[in-house]
């Protein structure tokens, strides 16, 4: 599981919500929908839904995150609940959600939840890591956890990565019909120099790392990196292999 820390969200990996922003034009809100975000974080795009004079809730399973979210946006109701079992009165008209069906590795109950909260009508557009997200990194994880701790990294792995074709199946087996899907490389640099992949492993991949001291995880930090210099360095910054998934679908039939 991924210890989150709402802060370092914030201040050292805010590029997740502002590469969000462009499927916030994809979910195009009308004012007065009522639209669930699932997998909220700490709300920053949950607020740009609201400034479309939407109703939005968000939903997170992390209650640092919905502690922050809601300290930040009084006016916005957050809940924290797991994607695989959260159950609502509401029958939303839409349903976003940005880099966080990846976490959810029950991907079958998160469908059959989606499919239940909306409205016969109502959309899901989501985007996610597909299938060779993050390949490189996670390699690298997995050699030096192998190599030098005799740790298989796979049992660690919290990540969820599926082709389009997986996902689309899950979700026509609920009731949806999938009106567009995407698959694409985005190479993705992290802010801060060298020191840009230590902060995206300590946000995203504790789950690797939960049994280490501070000094043994610095130092196979440093044999990641070392591994990854020649393929994910360039001019002075890290750029993360990031490889999404975007999907429109529309529940047609009762879940
Ligand atoms: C992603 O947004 O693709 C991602 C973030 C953290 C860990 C793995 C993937």
């Amino acid at each position: 599981m991924n210890i989150w820390n709402a802060d370092v969200y914030d201040e050292k990996l805010s590029f997740v919500s502002e590469l969000g922003k462009s499927l916030i034009e994809m979910l195009n809100p009308k004012q007065g929908e009522n639209i669930l975000d699932l997998g909220c974080g700490t709300g920053e795009l949950t607020n740009e839904i609201a400034k479309r004079g939407c109703k939005v809730a968000g939903l997170d399973a992390s209650s640092h995150m919905i502690e922050k979210a809601r300290k930040k946006y009084p006016h916005i109701s957050f809940f924290v609940d797991r994607g695989e079992t959260f159950r609502t009165q509401e029958r939303y008209d839409a349903i976003f959600s940005n880099a966080a069906l990846h976490w959810m590795k029950e991907a079958e109950n998160v469908v059959q939840s989606m499919a239940l909260a909306l409205r016969e009508g109502g959309r899901l557009v989501a985007e996610f890591g597909g299938k060779g997200n993050v390949d490189a990194i996670v390699k690298a994880i997995e050699t030096v956890l192998l190599t030098n701790y005799g740790i298989d990294a796979k049992e660690k792995n919290p990540w969820y990565f599926p082709s389009i074709g997986e996902y689309s199946s899950l979700l026509e087996k609920y009731g949806f019909r999938v009106i567009y899907a995407s698959h694409f490389a985005r190479p993705t640099p992290l802010p801060d120099g060298d020191q840009g992949l230590d902060h995206w492993l300590d946000g995203f991949a504790g789950a690797f790392f939960a049994d280490f001291e501070l000094a043994e995880k610095t130092l196979a930090y440093q044999k990641i990196k070392s591994r990854l210099k020649a393929y994910l360095w360039k001019d002075g910054k890290w750029i993360a292999d990031y490889k999404r998934i975007r999907i429109i679908a529309v529940k047609e039939g009762k879940a």
